[in-house]
């Protein structure tokens, strides 16, 4: 389907699971060289299984030494995707434990912007970033403030970094409510409940696909003419 990617270097923070496996899978097959990123040695292994050809390398995004070391030893990449996450900081602003959201931002906001910073070296100019944030950025629904300071402080950063980076690539991919692993810390009766309740909210009708999003976050990485832009890829589920 795609053209470009054979032997472009791809890495993947956050690449073991959900949407940034879909989107190492897709590119393996177009015979890119992608590596993944993630924490447990374990998932990374089991991810490996499920898209042959991918590289891994076990690094925690917060950690910046390894991830200086990696990205040195790496070498020149044609594009980074940052789809790495944490799980906290939703709630209603009253009950919100100030604690809990920090952790947030450690989860997801610092962890995705020193994996940033260490790659920028390396990423060629001619390549791209995409950055996965998400559609609490603009949801405007009770209960997702935090989860908004957190995405919504990374879709800020996008298109200044573009004006910034320049020539080099960056955008962002919003996602809505994806069927990834993300959801299982829930048990699976609440799981069911809670997508079947999102599936009413969202215009399709139903919840998104680690796939679908896959693709949104390829299509920038191969239009060598778009830069500083947000697609959600959330179903409308943020109109
Ligand atoms: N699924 C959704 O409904 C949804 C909705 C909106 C936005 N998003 C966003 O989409 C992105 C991908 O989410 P997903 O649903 O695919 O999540 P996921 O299935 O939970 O995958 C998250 C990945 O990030 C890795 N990771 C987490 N913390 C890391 C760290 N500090 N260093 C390195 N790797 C780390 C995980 O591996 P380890 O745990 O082994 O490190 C795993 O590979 C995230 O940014 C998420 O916020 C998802």
């Amino acid at each position: 389907m795609y053209s470009s990617f054979e032997n472009q270097k791809v890495v993947i923070a956050g690449g073991s699971s959900g949407i940034g496996l879909a989107t190492a899978t897709i590119l393996a097959k177009e015979k890119a060289h992608v590596t993944i990123t993630g924490r447990s040695a374990g998932r990374l292994a089991d991810a490996a299984k499920t898209a042959p050809g991918v590289h891994t390398a076990a690094i925690d995004s917060n950690n910046r030494p390894s991830l200086d070391e990696f990205f040195t030893s790496h070498g020149e990449i044609d594009h980074l995707v940052l789809a790495l996450s944490g799980a906290k900081g939703a709630g209603t602003f009253a009950d919100l434990s100030l604690k809990d959201l920090r952790e947030g931002f450690e989860g997801k906001f610092w962890p995705q912007l020193e994996t940033l910073q260490a790659a920028l070296p390396y990423v060629k100019k001619t390549g791209s970033i995409t950055v996965i944030t998400a559609a609490s950025a603009v949801l405007q629904a009770p209960g997702v403030s935090g989860l908004a300071a957190i995405n919504g402080s990374l879709e800020l950063m996008i298109p200044s970094l573009a004006k910034e980076i320049q020539p080099l690539r960056i955008n962002a991919v919003s996602p809505g409510v994806i069927d990834t692993p993300w959801w299982d810390m829930m048990p699976a009766d609440v799981k069911a409940q809670t997508f079947e309740q999102y599936a009413s909210q969202t215009p399709v009708g139903r919840i998104g696909r680690p796939e679908e999003v896959a693709h949104s976050i390829i299509f920038l990485m191969a239009n060598g003419n778009i830069t500083g832009t947000i697609i959600r890829c959330d179903g409308g589920l943020s109109l």
